[in-house]
């Protein structure tokens, strides 16, 4: 049986420390916890137990364990204090018999996207971004389907599209668009990307460092690596669907407190085959898991036990390939949820009609 391993690590300090640790969660502020992460071992999370191919009837089984850094320890601290800690906890990986392993949220985005990593162990890695990538685009797809936005004619926004996700993102929506804004913080390597795409893709291309333009876009898909959210309430027209894929969210809150005509998705849910068990609850419904854990899951299924998704210049062909292996074993895109709730059709019906309201007030 081939095995895997998937590093988290806590994203909402308070809320994740007290998923494994209760009493400590409890106890120690965000702060204090971004402090003692430095010092904390690796942690065994749990075993994972009944993934089982579609097609082949074959299982697999693996493990969760926690590098313990937050995002903010990881950008603050050097570069390779946080590589040597990942790496430890990719030793763990190994001890307990992993034949591929996995980096989620922040372990896949620090320095040079796990080249260092895997070149570090013995054990073959994948960041996941791949299988990422291609599930964010198809959530943004079924989300325009159902709220009746049709993709030629429309206009829409990759936030962060200068990022290893974001990047690939815009390059197979710009394929299916009429406008896309690519949206970022440097203007030259926006412009770049603009350049690199221009020609090869149906869409006009508009590189842009201002959230205001957000206003003009009908479906945005945003995967930032920003600690804090950078798309607010004021930023949004009625009846647009925000996918949000990044990890801490880049969709404020408030949005959903405040803004009843919009449809904000998370990025990357997925259902995994079999009557899989986690033995421990990261925040999702049973059976499903993120893309990145489900690229990790079917390489594994497939006998793929090799390097797969590393570096910040993800392919396209590795998108298509991974989205044809995990299809192959039932992986696929899920249901929608939105600030950890369930979407339910009467939930899209709801925001069309006051998007409707708002649109007619306007
Ligand atoms: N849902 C999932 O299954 C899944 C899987 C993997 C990763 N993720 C999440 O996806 C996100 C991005 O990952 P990545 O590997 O693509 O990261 P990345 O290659 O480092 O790219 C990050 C992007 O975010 C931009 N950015 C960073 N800080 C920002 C800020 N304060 N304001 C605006 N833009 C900012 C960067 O712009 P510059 O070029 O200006 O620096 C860059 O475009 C992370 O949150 C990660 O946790 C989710």
């Amino acid at each position: 049986m081939n095995t895997f391993a998937f590093i988290i690590h806590p994203i909402d300090p308070k809320r994740d420390v007290s998923r494994k640790y209760p009493f400590l969660g409890r106890l120690l502020s965000e702060r204090q916890i971004d402090f003692f992460s430095t010092y904390f071992p690796p942690v065994y999370i749990s075993k994972i137990e009944g993934i089982r191919s579609v097609s082949s009837g074959q299982e697999i089984e693996g493990w969760f364990i926690a590098c313990p850094f937050t995002p903010r320890r990881m950008l603050e601290l050097p570069e390779k204090t946080v590589y040597r800690k990942i790496i430890q906890t990719g030793r763990l990986a190994e001890r307990l018999g992993a034949d591929i392993l996995g980096l989620g949220a922040f372990t896949s985005v620090v320095g040079d996207a796990g080249l260092t990593i895997a070149r570090s162990l013995d054990v073959p890695v994948t960041t996941g971004d791949s299988y990422t990538v291609y599930i964010a685009v198809q959530a943004v797809r079924k989300a325009a389907e159902l709220m009746d936005i049709p993709l030629k004619q429309a206009t829409a926004a990759v936030v962060g599209a200068t990022g290893s996700i974001g990047q690939v993102c815009a390059e197979l929506l710009a394929d299916e668009l009429g406008r896309l804004f690519l949206i970022g913080r440097n203007e030259e390597k926006l412009r770049e990307i603009r350049d690199r795409l221009a020609g090869s893709t149906r869409a006009e291309l508009i590189p842009s460092t201002h959230m205001d333009v957000l206003s003009q876009a009908q479906l945005i898909l945003t995967v930032t690596s920003s600690l804090h959210d950078v798309i607010h309430p004021e930023h949004l027209q009625p009846g647009s669907v925000v996918c949000d894929v990044a990890r801490p969210r880049d969709v404020s809150a408030m949005v959903a407190a405040a803004r009843n005509d919009i449809l904000v998705i998370d990025g990357g849910m997925v259902d995994v085959p079999g009557p899989v068990d986690f033995h421990f609850n990261f925040g999702f419904p049973p059976a499903k898991a993120y893309a990145c854990m489900a690229e990790t899951m079917a390489l594994a299924l497939d006998g793929r036990l090799e390097d797969y998704t590393l570096g910040k210049h993800i392919t396209r062909k590795r998108v298509e390939e991974i989205a044809a292996i995990a299809e192959r074993h039932g992986f696929g895109l899920s249901g929608f949820r939105s600030f950890e709730r369930e979407v339910t059709p009467e939930h899209i019906e709801a925001v069309r009609q006051r998007a409707r309201m708002a649109n007619r007030r306007l």
